[in-house]
């Protein structure tokens, strides 16, 4: 099958169109990749026959990603052209078997080479993949304005954004149970942040990075692409009601939401109840 038909890359594609509608990246900001199957990578060898690089340096190691394939976007590639000039603006790439060197199968096309937050999306991929027996797939980076906002008002803490967000939205207790995790500001496109990223991974399927963006994970383009909308949206509520400068009348409470939990079935994180 042609790369450009394959579903992963569809997915990948669609995910990029509906957030650069959402507002979410500008310029190059942001970026995606995907962990694919190994039928997914056996198409990709199959149709591309050989790689088009040699082997270079991630920057990080991550071997426990070791032969795996990974459809990623360009670094100074724009979001908005991924659908506009795939090839040129992200391509697939294979991790060696120590974890620490990856090459070009396809796309990138004009001498790209994948975001410079390669190590943190393949870090985030290591750890989700541990702790979710291999089904989370995605992870996605963005720039959202409400969440970014809120980074220069409210402490820089895992608990103050996960209840922040959760008091905010009902729904937002059953999409993400386990929380948010917060990295305080560091130098984007290192393994430091890679590494603080990776920690919070442990934990959470999202971390918000202070005055930069969001990282989530998920098992689908639709799982990532529905928790970043959940958690942006529960951003810019919390952001609106703090703007009017009015008196908060009435809120979601802890009570509140240990109801939720409790119809729901949830195994909400104790740390923030
Ligand atoms: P890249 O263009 O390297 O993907 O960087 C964009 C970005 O968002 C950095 O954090
Ligand atoms: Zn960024």
């Amino acid at each position: 099958m042609k790369i450009i038909d394959m579903k992963c890359v569809k997915g990948f594609m669609q995910l990029a169109q509906d957030s650069v509608d959402k507002g979410w990246h500008e310029m190059n900001g942001g970026n995606l990749s995907y962990r694919m199957t190994e039928a997914e990578a056996a198409n990709v060898k199959k149709e591309c026959k050989k790689p088009t690089s040699d082997w270079m340096e991630i920057g990080g190691s991550v071997p426990k990603l070791g032969g795996q394939f990974f459809i990623v976007t360009g670094t100074t590639r724009f979001i908005r052209n991924v659908t506009r000039d795939p090839a040129n603006a992200f391509g697939i790439t294979e991790i060696d078997a120590t974890g620490t060197k990856y090459r070009i199968w396809w796309g990138l096309e004009d001498g790209g080479r994948p975001t410079s937050e390669f190590a943190p999306h393949l870090r985030c991929h290591e750890i989700r993949m541990e702790k979710t027996d291999g089904a989370n797939r995605v992870i996605y980076h963005c720039h959202p304005p409400a969440v970014i906002a809120l980074t220069f008002i409210l402490p820089l803490t895992d608990k103050a954004f996960t209840r922040t967000l959760w008091s905010a939205m009902t729904e937002c207790p059953v999409i993400f149970p386990e929380g948010v995790g917060v990295v305080k500001w560091m130098v984007p496109g290192k393994d430091d942040i890679a590494r603080a990223t990776q920690k919070l991974m442990a934990t959470y399927n999202c971390a918000i990075w202070a005055h930069h963006g969001v990282f989530c994970a998920g098992a689908t383009f639709d799982k990532a692409f529905g928790l970043m909308e959940t958690v942006v949206k529960s951003a810019d509520i919390a952001l609106k009601v703090m703007s009017t400068g009015k008196k908060v009348r009435q809120t979601i409470t802890t009570d509140d939401i240990k109801k939720i939990a409790k119809d729901f079935k949830l195994t909400l994180n104790e740390k923030f109840l």
